[in-house]
């Protein structure tokens, strides 16, 4: 009897925390498929995807009339550290401490707009890995992180802070990660995989956003690069290169690393290489409308606003000359430029630059995942975590509907319908 009345307590307990999901269709992203199926979630995880799914009297019920269920998207460069409203030296009075409040607010933006895993690239003092520790262990809501820590670069590069003069800077409190040879390099990797980073960020060109810095020109050489890859890989650690000139793009992709960032001056012979060394790119084709918008008002330098003049028209003719040979192309926005949850705002721009719908769907699920190493995101189907997306209607149709994304889920919780 006792045994008896074990076994009813154990199999109500384990299914109260079913859930299932009765949308119009679920998009299998790998063959772009629409499904007239239900999906079955327990314990945050995905157990069953089909149709007339049998459930007990404890499951959860959610109808979603006229919803497409696609999986929870992802984004492979963010920064969710800091104020938006404010750049250049107009955030320099900002602490760490007040940047990373408001990451905490930029996390639960970004997830509520439907991203659910998302990828730091480069925060400062390792505010990354606080903001992923509390939204594991559940005390803020955010989509799940992988964090670099702050990023590698060279003195005076795009990696570094560059808005002081001489006279008002300590050189003898440069941080670890502004290193200039090879076994610093290898040292600033053990250092940031000592506090928590998940994968390492490195500059390898100068940038539009930092001051005094050259687009064109390489930061770091490539036994620079080479040893950070190999030191980073050597742990099991992944390495996003930002690129935008030519020659860095090149020393990287061939020192190894897994992706590159923003990708601007990339020729044809050079995606070729990518796609031979299984190169990931990150290309962020919306921003530069934002830079040019709202950039001034904002307080970004003069001088970066001339370069993006260049760099976004560049970005986004390489960007559809890589789509059209067959680069492997992430979805990767550099949101934190602009307002976290506008990330979806570049759909629409990778369908007019070349991707078809379901291309720019599975940069950011499937191409993402493989990214990140992490093999249970990405996919509505059995065994995967239940991150999932609803849009109202088909968005191989309209991709524009990834803007407004009508329900939510991370790991079988709702956070909006
Ligand atoms: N963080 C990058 C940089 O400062 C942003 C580049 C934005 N422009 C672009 N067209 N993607 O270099």
């Amino acid at each position: 009897m006792l045994r008896f009345l074990g076994l009813i307590l154990l199999s109500s307990s384990l299914f109260a925390n079913d859930i299932l999901l009765q949308p119009k269709s679920v998009l299998d992203v790998v063959s772009g498929k629409l499904m007239s199926s239900d999906v079955l979630i327990r314990d945050g995880k995905i157990v069953k995807v089909g149709p007339n799914i049998k459930t007990s009297q404890d499951t959860q019920v959610i109808q979603l009339k006229d919803v497409v269920l696609i999986p929870g998207l992802m984004d492979s460069h963010v920064h969710l550290i800091g104020d938006t409203s404010k750049k250049g030296y107009a955030s320099i009075g900002n602490s760490t401490y007040f940047s990373t409040i408001h990451g905490v607010k930029n996390a639960y933006e970004t997830l509520s707009s439907g991203f659910t895993t998302v990828r730091m690239v480069g925060a400062p003092e390792f505010a990354d890995v606080a903001l992923k520790q509390a939204i594991d262990e559940g005390t803020v809501k955010g989509p799940r992180l992988l964090v670099s820590g702050p990023p590698l670069g060279i003195s005076g590069g795009h990696c570094d802070s560059n808005l002081f003069p001489y006279s008002k800077t300590a050189l003898e409190n440069t941080p670890h990660q502004i290193v200039d040879n090879p076994w610093d390099a290898r040292k600033a990797v053990r250092i940031n995989r000592k506090f928590g980073a998940d994968l390492i960020k490195f500059c390898a060109t100068g940038g539009v956003m930092s001051k005094n810095t050259d687009v064109n020109a390489k930061q770091f050489t490539y036994e620079e690069m080479e040893a950070i890859v190999s030191e980073a890989h050597n742990h099991g650690m992944k390495v996003a290169a930002h690129a935008h000139g030519l020659e860095g793009i090149k020393t990287a992709i061939r020192a190894g690393v897994d992706s590159i960032e923003h990708s601007s001056f990339i020729d044809y012979e050079t995606i070729q290489l990518a796609i031979e060394k299984g190169t990931y790119l990150s290309m962020d084709i919306y921003v530069s409308d934002y830079i040019l918008g709202e950039g001034a008002k904002k307080g970004i330098l003069e001088e970066s606003l001339e370069k993006e003049r260049t760099v976004g028209k560049i970005q986004r003719m390489n960007f559809k000359q890589a789509v059209e040979a067959g680069a492997k192309i992430t979805f990767g926005t550099d949101a934190g430029i602009f307002p976290h949850g506008e990330n979806k705002k570049q759909f629409k721009y990778m369908v007019e630059w070349g991707m078809t719908p379901l291309q720019a769907i599975q940069a950011a699920t499937i191409n993402t995942a493989e990214l990140f190493g992490v093999n249970d995101i990405g996919r509505i189907e059995e065994g995967y975590v239940a991150d999932i997306v609803g849009t109202n209607g088909n968005p191989l149709d309209d991709i524009t509907l990834l803007e407004s994304v009508i329900f939510v889920m991370k790991e079988g919780e709702i956070i909006l319908q």
